[in-house]
């Protein structure tokens, strides 16, 4: 981080304290105020981060005014056309595109990583069969720091690797797992001649009584799905895994907090949220009056799949998304999926209404992942579970980049105190 100029705080009766501005390579610099309550004696308040950068990364990069997102300074239109999940989740942990040799040892690792201790299977088990997917998820992932004793020690760069590869390559293994249990259906090992997307695929749908045939378009698109969910940079969960990093707990209990975090519907739950609400809909002539809802804040309601506290334009992941939203819909020759039909016309509708054109309310990538992924057979309670698998890999790269930088320290957010002011305890009897 260079300096290259100062920014003045005028404070109290004609009192100034100076500070740094550390220089971004792109988007905003940022005003460093680390000294500023000893300078001082104030804080700052900033509730929900708005304007509050809590670490500085190389990993993801967001302008959200115009409509971009960069891993590693690569755009995501990139990534998603030319490369898969895996090559992606290389270049999110390492910095760089795995050339042909570390690409094939990096998936020869996180293949044979794949199966989860035996054991863990009781702790499924454990569950009540309807138990939310992600309920159980948040568990059993929590639960496999009680398995892998060997790679906990956070200060160990190699221990922090084999967690980091451990947790890519267990996670499909893992929600595939969450869906067989819930569906009632015996547990499927993983293959590990199949990519890592074709197996988790395999993992969820097939069954003992026939063969499982890998669809190469369905695959593409559930891959795409990771890529564009693989990162994005200090969200909410993002923030959680780091934060309970922060005070030295084990990657695996991190992920989960992440998990916990992701599973709320203004979050990961939206594209659960945003389809639900197309069947709620139900038809293009109730379009109109569902949206005149949205607007009205004493409704509670709100358009699902749309907005989002970064991008001020059209994310450039749901763009992307209704692209492949169409390869899939045709591929299955669901040209005319009622549910795609009434997205769009929704999409149209709000792009075109004053209230979100000036509160800069675009589709967000959930808008139209529910539509995938429902074609793809994937029931919408585990929608978030596909979230966490593909999100997973940005949680730990961040996690690490968090634990290897030298200005790391415990996350301990200081507070505006608006409550009462010392008093003295009244005994019982005289309250
Ligand atoms: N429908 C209707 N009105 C909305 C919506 C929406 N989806 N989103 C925001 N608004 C309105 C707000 O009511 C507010 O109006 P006001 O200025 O008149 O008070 C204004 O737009 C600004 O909204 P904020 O809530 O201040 O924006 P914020 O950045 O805090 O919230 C969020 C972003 C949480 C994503 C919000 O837009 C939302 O709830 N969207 C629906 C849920 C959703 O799709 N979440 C997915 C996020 S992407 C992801 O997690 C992968």
């Amino acid at each position: 981080m260079s300096t290259n100029n100062k920014a003045v705080l005028t404070y109290g009766e004609g009192k100034t304290a100076e500070f740094p501005v550390l220089k971004a390579t792109i988007g905003p610099d940022v005003i460093d105020i680390r000294s500023l309550y000893g300078k001082t004696g104030q804080f700052t308040y900033d509730p929900g981060f708005l304007s509050t950068a809590s670490c500085s990364s190389k990993i993801t990069y967001i302008d959200g005014d115009e409509g971009v997102l960069l891993y590693r300074g690569y755009p995501i239109e990139q990534l998603a056309a030319k490369c898969d999940f895996l090559e992606v989740c290389y270049l999110l942990l390492n910095g760089e595109m795995p050339n042909q040799e570390q690409n094939k040892e990096f998936v020869n690792t996180i293949t044979r990583h794949t199966m989860v201790h035996d054991q863990m299977t009781r702790f499924f088990q454990g569950f009540r069969r309807d138990a939310h997917p992600m309920a159980v998820l948040v568990g059993t992932v929590g639960a496999l720091s009680a398995f892998y004793h060997d790679s906990l020690d956070i200060n160990n760069p190699e221990h922090r690797r084999v967690s980091a590869m451990r947790l890519i390559a267990k996670l499909p293994t893992m929600v595939a797992m969450a869906y067989k249990y819930n569906m009632g259906q015996p547990f499927v090992y993983p293959r590990n001649d199949l990519s890592y997307t074709a197996n988790f695929m395999q993992m969820m749908f097939a069954v003992p009584a026939e063969d499982y045939k890998v669809n190469d378009v369905l695959v593409r698109a559930l891959d795409r799905i990771f890529i564009l969910h693989a990162d994005h940079e200090q969200n909410a969960s993002t923030s959680t895994v780091r934060l309970s990093g922060s005070s030295g707990a084990n990657p695996f209990a991190c992920i989960a907090a992440g998990i916990a975090c992701l599973w709320g519907p203004a979050h990961g739950g939206a594209n659960e949220a945003a389809l639900n609400m197309l069947e709620q809909i139900g038809d293009v002539s109730k379009v109109g009056e569902f949206i005149t809802k949205a607007k009205d804040k004493n409704s509670g309601v709100k358009l699902m799949g749309f907005g989002h506290r970064v991008y001020k334009n059209y994310d450039p992941r749901a763009k992307l998304m209704r692209e492949t939203c169409y390869e899939v819909l045709n591929a299955l020759g669901l040209e005319n999926d009622r549910l795609f039909k009434l997205a769009m016309a929704l999409e149209k509708i709000a792009l075109e209404d004053d209230y979100f054109v000036q509160r800069k309310l675009y589709p967000n990538v959930d808008f139209y992942s529910g539509i995938v992924q429902r074609a793809l057979g994937i029931p919408t309670s585990m929608f978030t579970c596909i979230f966490s698998l593909a999100r997973t890999v940005g949680w730990i790269a961040q996690w690490q980049e968090m634990i290897a930088d030298p200005e790391y320290k415990i996350g301990r957010p200081r507070q505006l105190y608006d409550g009462a002011p010392r008093r003295d305890l009244v005994p019982m009897n005289k309250r």
